[in-house]
């Protein structure tokens, strides 16, 4: 350990580091003695004057209201503690409940200082738990703040208070579902596992292809290469866009996806990539194609109607206040084309949505480098050789989501990249520190904005499939970030877990994430999962003597 740290260390538990619970973000906590247990919960009223609440701050455009998050909360309580409790609306707290209601403080702040509805206060005392929301989707951390103690700490509540509030509004992941499919049931499950640990974003990456050997195919085989749209209409104007019906979304799951997401916190933002990485589209109009025929020739006069049929035909699908058209990895001698397009479709997706939706893009080209993209559109930086975050984007009045390469991953096999998250990049980071939404480049500090700075709209960890769809299995996206993805959400959260700390209690809470099962356990009475002995050959059935009982086979 260098001193620096160790003094740090130590100066932090003179000035009371235990003024906090040790879950997954930490939660800032001031003990005043003994405990209570959860176990003594009868109900959890819902303060009957916001029990249709809903927060209009986050990024869903289909917020749950206060009372149907305190139903999941009421459901997880059973499903993770083994809790069977009541769920009623009432003006006040009554003994052994957890009220849940609305209200203000003046620590619900960011990193920079803004109010925030994603905070809460969360009260233990005698008489059971109150959890105070800035909005019902704070009240709904607060309940994952609840679940992680009662499963830590065998259902008990060290008594006290706190108030908590992420420093940054966006926090997750981003999936490249373009070059490899996900069915829908994974993607919620994923949410589940994000949601425990109060992420609230999941970028998907809708459509991609393979194209990593550009030179050496031939036209003709390049149309041919495995490239994918994964959004399925049965709308005329995008007949033949998506050719893999089986591996895409109808708009009923798609909507599934989206609301069950929502129902746990966390929003989905989808991308449709063009004008690069866009070969399904020219693949469907080869003739709006660049030589390179991954590239949309935007001066072609069918390139930009084309790329507004396919969002006018799926905009009304998406739920979210934010829409991501891709805008990576484009031709660098035609970057007036590309802003002309980048502006054309945030005016189009403006207008399409009467102004309730916004556009996202990836860094790609500076203003330095002649691209002039509109103000009102995101940028999400993922590499320093296209863009310095602070001085480009930031400093000309741009709003930035970090996904630099830091933290990127690349399934199955990369030259240069990992496949797993790092446990050690999280915790000590690139300067000795732990990684935080700021570190946009993790070669030069002095690159980097201040931890306030109002622009810096967070961090997603983005996993890509660059070798295709035969590279990985689905689960295997699930391991890339099972280990290490909660110690990400504390530093994207903006706490202030170590990393022993995260190692004591990371067992404990994996094994309480609710509603999914992403390691595909076997429940099971015994590490016997099925026995057949199969010596009564007259016997017409089969019986599993494991203990289990369900293993009948006739
Ligand atoms: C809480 O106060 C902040 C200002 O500090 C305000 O922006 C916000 O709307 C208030 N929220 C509620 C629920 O009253
Ligand atoms: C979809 O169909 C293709 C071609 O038959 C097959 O190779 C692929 O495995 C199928 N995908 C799924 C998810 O069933
Ligand atoms: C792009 O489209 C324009 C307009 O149709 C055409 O003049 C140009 O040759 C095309 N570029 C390529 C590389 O095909
Ligand atoms: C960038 O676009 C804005 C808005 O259209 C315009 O006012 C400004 O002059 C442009 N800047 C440059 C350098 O072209
Ligand atoms: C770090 O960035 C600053 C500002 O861009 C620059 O002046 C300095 O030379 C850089 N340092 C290194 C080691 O590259
Ligand atoms: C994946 O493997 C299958 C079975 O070998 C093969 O048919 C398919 O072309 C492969 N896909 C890609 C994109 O390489």
């Amino acid at each position: 350990m260098k001193l620096s740290r160790l003094l740090c260390t130590l100066s932090a538990f003179t000035s009371g580091a235990l003024a906090r619970l040790v879950t997954v973000p930490i939660v800032p906590f001031t003990e005043t003695g003994g405990s209570y247990k959860l176990s003594e919960i009868t109900g959890i009223v819902v303060d009957s004057r916001y029990v249709d609440s809903v927060d209009h701050d986050g990024q869903t455009l289909i917020p749950p209201t206060l009372h149907e998050f305190a139903e999941t909360f009421q459901g997880d309580l059973k499903e993770v503690l083994g809790l069977d409790v009541q769920l009623t609306k009432g003006t006040e707290r009554s003994k052994n409940t957890i009220f849940v209601t609305i209200g203000n403080d003046t620590g619900f702040k960011d990193a920079a200082g803004r109010f925030t509805s994603e905070a809460y206060e969360l009260k233990v005392d005698d008489n059971g738990v109150v959890v105070t929301g800035a909005s019902p989707l704070g009240a709904w951390w607060a309940t994952r703040s609840i679940i992680q103690v009662a499963s830590i700490e065998s259902s008990a509540l060290p008594k006290g208070s706190g108030v908590d509030a992420p420093g940054w509004g966006t926090r997750g992941v981003m999936l490249d579902a373009g070059r490899h499919f996900y069915p829908a049931d994974f993607l919620i499950e994923m949410c589940s596992y994000l949601s425990f640990f109060k992420q609230n974003t999941f970028h998907v990456h809708l459509s991609d292809n393979l194209y990593n050997n550009v030179d050496i195919y031939s036209r003709e085989r390049s149309l041919d290469l495995y490239a994918a749209f994964r959004l399925w209409s049965d709308d005329e104007s995008v007949a033949g866009l998506n050719r893999r019906a089986n591996e895409s979304y109808t708009r009923e799951q798609f909507d599934n996806i989206q609301t069950q997401c929502a129902k746990r916190g966390v929003t989905i933002i989808p991308e449709i990539e063009a004008p690069g990485h866009a070969l399904v589209i020219v693949q469907w109009k080869p003739e709006l194609g660049l030589d390179d025929l991954s590239m949309l020739n935007i001066s072609h006069p069918e390139t930009i109607p084309t790329m507004k049929t396919i969002w006018k035909t799926f905009l009304p699908w998406f739920h979210s206040k934010v829409v991501h058209i891709g805008a990576d990895e484009y031709d660098s001698s035609l970057i007036s084309d590309y802003t002309s397009f980048v502006n054309q479709m945030n005016t189009f997706i403006q207008e399409e949505t009467s102004g309730t939706k916004s556009m996202r893009i990836w860094g790609t080209f500076t203003p330095k480098e002649g691209a002039n993209v509109s103000k009102s559109v995101s940028y999400q930086h993922w590499d320093v050789s296209a863009d310095q975050p602070y001085y480009d984007y930031i400093e000309n009045g741009y709003d930035v989501l970090n996904s630099d390469d830091y933290m990127y991953l690349v399934g199955g096999w990369s030259g240069s990249f990992a496949q797993k998250l790092s446990l050690d990049k999280i915790f000590n980071g690139p300067y000795d520190a732990p990684y935080s939404p700021v570190v946009f480049d993790s070669s030069n500090q002095t690159d980097n904005p201040s931890r306030n700075n109002p622009r810096v709209l967070g961090e997603v960890a983005a996993l890509w499939n660059d070798y295709g769809p035969n590279s990985t299995t689905v689960l295997e996206a699930y391991y890339s970030w099972r280990d290490a993805l909660p110690a990400l959400a504390d530093k994207q959260w903006g706490g202030d877990i170590t990393e022993d700390e995260y190692l004591s209690v990371f067992d404990a809470l994996h094994a309480a994430v609710p509603d999914q099962n992403l390691d595909r356990a076997i429940p099971s009475t015994s590490d016997t999962i099925l026995h057949y002995t199969f010596d009564d050959s007259s016997s017409k059935s089969l019986t599993d003597q494991s203990g289990n009982g369900r293993w009948l086979l006739c």
